[in-house]
């Protein structure tokens, strides 16, 4: 068997089969579906209300989201927040979740631990989890944060500069049943903090959000 499919089975099994928002963040603690848990602190589930009209989507938990145990809560937390208000979108009705739900990282700076993108076979491993997540949510539309939510919904080649700030439709391949009617990509609020130009990339990212912040005022 190959080395993988031991240490990564994948975290179906652990999915509830009638989930809601509750008995996900419970069954999440115990996932084993690949070896991530095992540095982490805790799993983070997704967050928001169940009938949320919009979902956010980044890549993983960061330092703050792995010790306080809810997304986005850190530094690039409270950027996509002032963003979302920003650009018209209450950020208290969005649901806002990750394709991985445990930190993963490697080493130390300045007393944080520093972040390391989860590879692609982390994401499939974890993939069950957002789409139960999506049956419980059944977003009209979702926002997918840099190139790890890109990735994971459209495949490895997926470029953020190429698709950004355009209406989009969720690929079938991901299943359709609770797929959210449109997407919009854009860049991770990380990537604004890092970017030379910040009041530039800022300005960007909620320029991109109002195009989803129009669709949710369409009613679409
Ligand atoms: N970055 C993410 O992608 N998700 C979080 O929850 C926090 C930071
Ligand atoms: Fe399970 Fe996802 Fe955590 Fe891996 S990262 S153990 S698949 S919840």
């Amino acid at each position: 068997m190959a080395r993988d499919e031991t240490e990564r089975p994948g975290a179906e099994r652990w999915v509830p089969e009638r989930p809601t928002t509750s008995s996900l963040l419970e069954a999440v603690q115990d996932c084993r579906g690949c070896e991530l848990w095992a540095d982490a602190t805790q799993a983070v589930m997704g967050a928001g209300p169940e009938g949320a009209r919009l979902l956010v989507l980044g890549e993983q938990p960061g330092d703050r989201e792995d010790v306080e145990g809810e997304p986005f809560v850190g530094p690039a937390g409270r950027l996509l927040d002032r963003a979302l208000a920003d650009a018209g979108i209450e950020p208290g009705g969005v649901y806002r979740t990750n394709v991985v739900k445990h930190f993963r990282w490697s080493g130390m700076r300045g007393g944080r631990r520093i972040h390391q993108s989860p590879k692609s076979a982390h994401v499939a491993a974890c993939v069950p989890w957002l789409r139960a997540e999506l049956s419980v949510v059944r977003p009209a539309g979702a926002v997918l944060l840099g190139g790890t939510a890109g990735k994971a919904v459209y495949g490895s080649r997926f470029k953020v500069g190429e698709s950004r700030g355009r209406l989009v439709d969720w690929p079938s391949s991901l299943g359709t049943a609770d797929a959210p009617g449109w997407v919009l990509t854009t860049t991770h609020p990380s990537a604004v903090l890092r970017a030379d130009d910040r009041d530039a990339a800022y300005g960007e990212l909620v320029a991109d959000l109002r195009v989803a912040a129009d669709a949710l005022g369409a009613g679409s």
